[in-house]
């Protein structure tokens, strides 16, 4: 077994090694970084859901770093076709030095990371997206300089983005609200983990979560795979919208932030994702420099932390 770790969730690194994951990656954004930790490396991509973002930016970043990346779909690997994980995770890491999945069932991933022998980063499962929220903070730091002593305010889903930014708040100590109706909160263990380290609430009225909040956060009411439970979802999320008005509530200063894709009209209205307090296309951005940081601690010989 070669000596490996992995990134399934924001708490596989310590608060010091996310810290150092920023600094890496906004020399990266900067311009001030020319290394090539993947110089001969290739990463496999596996994507059992559709993406745009994560797709792109983890081959452009790879390739920026020195190395090569495979896009596998499940139309085309044998994975797609009933072959164990175990197996495909032994057999890619006999060809590769990292690989990266965007899969259904967190446990999947979990599997996939127990059999391979070489890094798995979790590219976004139905429990967490780690990557997109680390794009966040990266976004959140760029703005205010920090990213403890502050309020996060999430509304809507209690989904992978929302335990994503709950497992942020265990590393970092912010003070995060979530504001969710009834049926859609985020996963229990999680929250009662990160309750131990960081005031951490579930609240009902989404302008108490945004009120005195720096940071307004959503994404989709239905996630992928739940394209089924729109309808239903729209009627449990009416009153969810992030507008003018509930940035209003929030702090004067305070940005808006989404993973995308977005629905205009649903989650967030058009002139709160177009207008002056969005942060959305930095965000995106984002994603490159921080999976280059990780991946370049990961796969290359960066390092970070004490
Ligand atoms: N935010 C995000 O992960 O986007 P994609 O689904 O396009 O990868
Ligand atoms: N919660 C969304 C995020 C998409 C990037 C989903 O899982 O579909």
């Amino acid at each position: 077994m070669r000596e490996h770790r992995d990134f399934l969730a924001i708490p596989d690194f310590t608060t010091d090694e996310l810290y150092g994951v920023f600094d890496i990656a906004d020399r990266m954004r900067a311009g001030q970084y020319d290394k090539k930790p993947l110089n001969g490396k290739s990463l496999a991509m596996i994507f059992m859901k559709s993406s745009t973002r994560t797709r792109v930016s983890f081959e452009v970043g790879t390739y920026q770093l020195g190395g090569h990346a495979l896009f596998l779909s499940p139309r085309d690997v044998q994975l797609g076709r009933g072959e164990p994980i175990a197996d495909t995770a032994r057999v890619l890491s006999r060809y590769v030095d990292g690989i990266m999945i965007r899969t259904f069932a967190h446990q999947d991933i979990e599997e996939l990371a127990k059999y391979a022998d070489v890094p798995v980063i979790n590219g976004l499962t139905d429990l967490l997206h780690p990557c997109q929220v680390l794009a966040d903070l990266l976004t959140v730091r760029a703005e205010f300089g920090k990213i403890d002593k502050i309020k996060i305010a999430w509304i809507g889903d209690g989904n992978n983005m929302a335990n994503s930014w709950i497992n942020a708040a265990y590393r970092f100590g912010f003070d995060l609200d979530i504001a969710c109706p009834e049926g859609y909160e985020p996963a229990d263990h999680l929250l009662e983990r990160a309750q131990k380290h960081a005031k951490v609430r579930i609240v009902r009225d989404p302008a108490e979560a945004a009120e005195g909040s720096s940071v307004i956060n959503t994404d989709v009411w239905a996630s992928m795979g739940q394209e089924d439970e729109q309808k239903e979802r729209e009627r449990a999320f009416k009153g969810f919208t992030v507008s003018k008005k509930l940035m209003g509530v929030a702090e004067k200063t305070a940005i808006f932030l989404h993973c995308l894709p977005a629905h205009r009209g649903e989650e967030v209205s058009a002139d709160v994702i177009d207008g002056p307090q969005s942060r959305v296309w930095d965000e995106a951005e984002n994603r490159l420099h921080v999976q280059k940081a990780i991946m370049a601690v990961l796969m290359g010989q960066e390092s970070v932390g004490g």
